[in-house]
Formats: C-alpha cells, sequence, structure tokens
C-alpha cells in the first residue's frame, strides 16, 4: 500500500438502513456504506467456517433455490454450502434435466419458482440482465450468481474481503491507496465488471490490462486507467487479478495464439516481480495453468489467495443470504 486508508467516514446506519435492497443484483447502485456492511457481516461467518462445528440455525425453515442455467463448480457448491451452514432448505435446481431444455421461457420458469414460495432464489444465467427479468416476477430476493458479461456481486463481495484480509486491513477502512491491477478477459468478464464497480467505490485504484481486442471500449468511463503493456501495469501494483479466457463467450478469433497470450499476458515469476514485492495474486477460477497464470505463482505461499478467495465466498454468501432474509424473518430493525 502507498498510503494508510483512511477510516471509513461514519458508520452505516442502524437495521434496514444498513442495507436498503430486496436482492443483489449487481454492485452497482451500492454505495460505499452497503459494502462494507456485507463485509463486515460476513466476517463472524469467516469465524465459524474455521470452527470444527459450523452451523447457525437462522435459516432454519427457510427454502433457497439455486437456479443455475450455466455451468459452475465453485459458485453453486459455495450458495449450497452458505445456506446449509445457516440451517436453510438448499434445493439445487438442475437445468440439464429442466424444463427450460424443453423450451419453457424464463418468465414461465420465473413463474414456477414463485408458486413454490422459495424464500431466496440464487440466479446463475447465460444471459445479461436475465436475472432481474426473474427478480422482477418473483416475491423473494433474488441474488446474481452471474448473468452473462454483466455482474457477478458476490465474487467481488469476496474479493474485497480477501483484499481486506490479506492486507490486514480493518473492518473501517476504504481500499484508498490501493493499486489492483485486473488483466484478462476484461471484455466479457463480469467479474472484472463487478470488481471494477466495488473496488472504485471503495476508494482503490484500479488499472484493467488486456489485449486490444479483450478490452471494452470506453472503459475509462469506469474510472480505471486500461493498459495493454503488462508489464507497465504491474509497476507498483498491490494486488494482480488474473482472469481466464472466456472462449465460450467468444465468436471468432480474440487472440493469435495460447502461446503468444501467455507470452504477452501470462502471470509469470519473472513478471509477478514488477509488482511490489508483498502484491497479492487473485483469480476467480476456473484457472488455465499456464495460459493466464504460471503453477508457480498459483500456488506462491502466502502471496496467492486463490483458495482464500474460496473460502471468503462461502461467508461472503451466508452474509448476503441471511440480511436478504431478515425483512421477511422479521428479524428487529428489518422487518
Ligand atoms: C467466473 C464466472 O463464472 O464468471 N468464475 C467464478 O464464478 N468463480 C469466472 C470464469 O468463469 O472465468
Amino acid at each position: 500500500m502507498t498510503s494508510p486508508a483512511p477510516s471509513h467516514a461514519g458508520r452505516y446506519p442502524a437495521g434496514s438502513l444498513a442495507f436498503p435492497h430486496r436482492g443483489l443484483l449487481g454492485i452497482a447502485g451500492l454505495a460505499p456504506h452497503e459494502i462494507l456492511f456485507l463485509l463486515d457481516e460476513a466476517e463472524q461467518w469467516v469465524e465459524l467456517n474455521r470452527q470444527p462445528h459450523k452451523r447457525d440455525d437462522r435459516l432454519a425453515g427457510l427454502t433457497i433455490i439455486n437456479a443455475f442455467f450455466e455451468n459452475s463448480t465453485r459458485t453453486l457448491l459455495s450458495f449450497e454450502i452458505a445456506g446449509k451452514r445457516l440451517g436453510a432448505d438448499v434445493v439445487n435446481m438442475a437445468v440439464a434435466q429442466s424444463s427450460v431444455k424443453k423450451g419453457e421461457t424464463l418468465i414461465d420458469t420465473a413463474m414456477t419458482l414463485n408458486a413454490m414460495h422459495a424464500d431466496a432464489i440464487v440466479i446463475r444465467h447465460g444471459s445479461s440482465g436475465a436475472v432481474r427479468l426473474i427478480a422482477d416476477k418473483v416475491d423473494c430476493p433474488v441474488l446474481n450468481a452471474g448473468d452473462g458479461q454483466h455482474e457477478h456481486p458476490t465474487q467481488a463481495l469476496l474479493d474485497a474481503l480477501t483484499i481486506r484480509h490479506g492486507k490486514g486491513l480493518s473492518r473501517d477502512s476504504w481500499f484508498n491507496g490501493l493499486t489492483v491491477t485486473i488483466c484478462g478477459d476484461i471484455l466479457h468478464s463480469r467479474v472484472a465488471r463487478s470488481n471494477i464497480l466495488c473496488l472504485t467505490t471503495l476508494g482503490a485504484e484500479v488499472r484493467v490490462c488486456a489485449p486490444p481486442a479483450l478490452m471494452p471500449a470506453g472503459i475509462e468511463a469506469m474510472k480505471v486507467t486500461p493498459f495493454h503493456d503488462f508489464d507497465a501495469a504491474l509497476k507498483g501494483t498491490d494486488v494482480v487479478m488474473m482472469l481466464r479466457l472466456q472462449q465460450e463467450r467468444m465468436q471468432g478469433q480474440f487472440i493469435p495464439s495460447p502461446r503468444e497470450y501467455r507470452y504477452l499476458y501470462g502471470l509469470t515469476p519473472d513478471r509477478l516481480a514488477r509488482a511490489r514485492p508483498d502484491a497479492l495474486v487473485m483469480h476467480p477460477g476456473p484457472m488455465n495453468r499456464g495460459i493466464e497464470i504460471d503453477s508457480n505463482v498459483a500456488d506462491l505461499d502466502g502471496r496467492s489467495m486463490i483458495t482464500r478467495q474460496v473460502e471468503m465466498g462461502v461467508a461472503i454468501r451466508m452474509a448476503c443470504l441471511d440480511v436478504l432474509t431478515r425483512r421477511a424473518r422479521g428479524v428487529e430493525g428489518w422487518a
């Protein structure tokens, strides 16, 4: 860090005013104190998840549906574990065997989910905006687990919590003075979008680095500095966040070859040496080892936060599920 992070000016308001939103569709529209509130709420779950007995029954009797219309390993598992550790009944909708494959519209799927009286619905979908469409049709809180190239808010929150822990920041701290470089397929990445929104809202300096074909036009409007030269982007960086090439979202050729991509944009030990000596390495997974990140960087003890990100993910999702169901549970100050 180049300068000490200033203290959060004034605590967040009490009760439901601390987080007045019905669901979590994105980081866009969240105030800094609302983001810090969710991070602070997650701290108790980081502690609990490190105990042998990892159970709190505050969501007992509630039903959570995970509706994942796109493949997922860690996000689905993380939401499932989060719901179960809070005592909820968690149901995973297997899309491959669902009526979606028979041509049911998204609205009809939403109405079906709603009729089952779920208390929260977690949705991942391949189309940007699909999660909001469903959220508008159901009565319970909806959490976006990734929609197309749009947003992946719980990923950004878990990344922020990982940075807070990895850099030893106090609960009240914003991220002023921290420089974060996000490198890879910025164009197709909902992780990049949500992280840019979250990190800039908390005051960090954000650099994005990609080959020209994978850099969105007008990205400067998101208050970031774009780079095509990875070595230049890394200079003075406190956190390096690597992204996968999202081949499944690419139509046509975006990079000359994986070998050339690694040469220019892969995080190797030599390259990491250009960042600050204590720079943290992050990756949301799944990783393509040997392309965007070398194994001896991904597994670098003390510097790589990749498994820590997974750990923080469960805590963040527990916090989100708890906070978003408080109104329905009649929690004092939230009813
Ligand atoms: C990311 C996603 O699905 O957007 N993964 C994740 O949630 N951990 C990133 C990716 O797929 O590359």
